[in-house]
This record gives structure tokens, C-alpha cells and sequence, in this order.
């Protein structure tokens, strides 16, 4: 994985951010095993809660293709943050959902502060399919 396209390409996807409201652009980069890489921004709306985060937007493009978690190799997210950008709860769901629970995230800065975090370290305790189907 060439780390550093993975960063530009998630710093050039920020700017195809539509954030009117927050002005907060976040772009987030998915690695594929196949070496191609699939972005994402955080797209917002006038009815607030109705936001797009910049992973969501990422993994819903690539799920949209017919790409699935084996076919992923690692996501990672960046913003105008002083730490590694946090991902929002509702982002740790829908990641524990559409990538495996060891699958690589890497939280980065503008600047290329990074942490690296796995997704079940994002949503320890996650409520899964598994729950879903208890007793059948
Ligand atoms: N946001 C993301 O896109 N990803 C994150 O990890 C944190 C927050 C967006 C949502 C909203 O458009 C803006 O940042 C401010 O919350």
C-alpha cells in the first residue's frame, strides 16, 4: 500500500466537500486490494442531521460498485483536526457493517498526524447481523 497517495488522494477528496454549514471538509480514501483507491467527502444539507460523513460517502461509492469488505485492504480519514480525526458514531457502525473487524484504519491530520486504529478498536461491543439473527 503506498500510504502517501492514500493520504493526497483523501486530501484532494476533502475538496470536493459540500460543507456550507460547518465548513469542516473531511475526505477519507479507500485502498483496495487491487491497488485502486476510492474516495469520498462529506456532503451536508440544510436538514442537519441528514449529513453525509466523508467515510460514509466513501464506502457507500464502493459498496455502490460491487466492491465488498474482502476486496478491502485499509480506509483513511482526514481533516482540518489538531489530533488524527475522530470518526462519528454513526460512521464506526456503518464501517463495523461494510469492512471486516481488523481491517485497517488510518486516522490522519491535514498535517499527517496519524493513529492507527482497527475498526473493532473504533466500536468495541458493536451490535452486529449477529445479533439480528440470535434464535433462529
Ligand atoms: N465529519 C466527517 O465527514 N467525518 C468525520 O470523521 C467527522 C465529521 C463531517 C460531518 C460534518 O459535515 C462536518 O464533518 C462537521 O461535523
Amino acid at each position: 500500500m503506498k500510504r502517501q497517495q492514500l493520504f493526497e488522494k483523501a486530501v484532494e477528496a476533502a475538496k470536493n466537500a459540500y460543507t456550507p454549514y460547518s465548513k469542516f471538509n473531511v475526505g477519507a480514501a479507500i485502498q483496495l486490494k487491487s491497488g485502486r483507491i476510492i474516495t469520498g467527502a462529506n456532503i451536508e444539507n440544510a436538514s442537519f442531521g441528514l449529513t453525509n460523513c466523508a467515510e460514509r460517502s466513501a464506502l457507500f461509492s464502493a459498496y455502490s460498485e460491487g466492491i465488498r469488505k474482502n476486496d478491502i485492504e485499509a480506509i483513511l480519514v482526514t481533516g482540518n483536526t489538531k489530533n488524527p480525526i475522530s470518526p462519528c458514531g454513526a460512521c464506526r457502525q456503518v464501517m463495523r457493517e461494510l469492512l471486516h473487524p481488523d481491517t485497517l484504519v488510518i486516522l490522519t491530520n491535514f498535517e499527517g498526524f496519524e493513529k492507527e486504529v482497527t475498526v473493532s478498536d473504533l466500536l468495541p461491543y458493536a451490535f452486529t447481523d449477529e445479533d439480528l439473527s440470535h434464535d433462529e
